[in-house]
């Protein structure tokens, strides 16, 4: 986070450079390779759901994209945290892992989702993973006063073209972005994010964290074959012995 493998070289080096203000303490007997699936994603799908979107007990949330790591970890924060959540995957054989996640409902992912989907201007948040290609169908899903948040490119990064608001942008809906590079930056603290209580839902099994994999440093060539062919089916973890 705050620029680690982006501006802060080292991701895969067994010592880096992390901010001070990116330190945070966890005290937890989880073993490290399921303490590792945490801190980016959790804080990052926190962030996304409770400050961008302020979702609250009982309000009814879309993720896009649900089945990406990500996406897993926010539908684990979201349904914990009492709202009805709707999944989206390209893939029906991947709705079970959803269902087993605690969403109400899955629904195939698909770049005109909102005329179809039953909730349709009844909605009261949309986290979207999928990106540029489906925000603007995702803001036509929500009720007035509804939120959505863009906040992954699993469907590319081009950019929005041609995107005239006063046409295409229902009204009184309102659109944010987060990236966890921010974290560490002025008003933007990690110490927001509840990592402790996060942690400790996860040792509970209240959220559903366990890494999808786990590979050792000698079989990084491998881990990346998996997520490039997109069979990471989670959060992916590689361990030093
Ligand atoms: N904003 C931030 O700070 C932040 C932080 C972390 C990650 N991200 C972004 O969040 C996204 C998810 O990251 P991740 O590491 O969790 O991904 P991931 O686990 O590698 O996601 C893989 C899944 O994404 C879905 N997918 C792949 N291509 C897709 C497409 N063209 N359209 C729709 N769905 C597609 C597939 O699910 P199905 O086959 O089930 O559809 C696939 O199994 C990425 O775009 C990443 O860059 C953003």
């Amino acid at each position: 986070m705050g620029g680690l493998g982006r501006t802060i070289n080292g991701s895969y080096a067994e010592y880096t450079r992390a901010s001070a203000s990116n330190v945070a303490l966890i005290e937890s007997d989880l073993p490290w390779a399921e303490l590792a699936v945490i801190p980016e994603t959790y804080a990052t799908a926190w962030t996304c759901l409770f400050r961008n979107l302020e979702i609250t007990p009982g309000q009814t949330l879309v993720i896009r994209g649900a089945t990406s790591a990500f996406g897993q970890a926010a539908v684990n924060l979201a349904v914990n945290a009492g709202a009805r959540v709707i999944g989206t995957s390209r893939n029906r054989e991947r709705f079970a892992l959803l269902e087993e996640l605690g969403v109400e409902r899955a629904e195939l992912e698909e770049p005109h989702l909102s005329e179809r989907i039953p909730e349709a201007k009844r909605l009261d948040a949309v986290l979207d993973l999928v990106g540029n290609t489906t925000i603007l169908d995702s803001l036509a899903m929500l009720r007035r006063g509804g939120r959505a948040c863009l906040a992954g490119w699993l469907g590319g990064l081009d950019p929005i073209r041609d995107f005239n608001p006063l046409l295409q942008m229902a009204s009184g809906v309102h659109l944010t972005f987060f990236g966890s590079f921010v974290f560490g930056t002025p008003g933007f603290p990690l110490s927001d994010v509840p990592l402790q209580a996060i942690a400790e839902q996860v040792a509970a099994g209240r959220l559903k964290a366990k890494p999808s994999r786990v590979f050792r440093f000698e079989d990084i060539h491998e881990a990346h074959r998996v997520m490039e062919a997109g069979e990471g089916k989670g959060k992916m973890v590689v361990v030093l012995d």
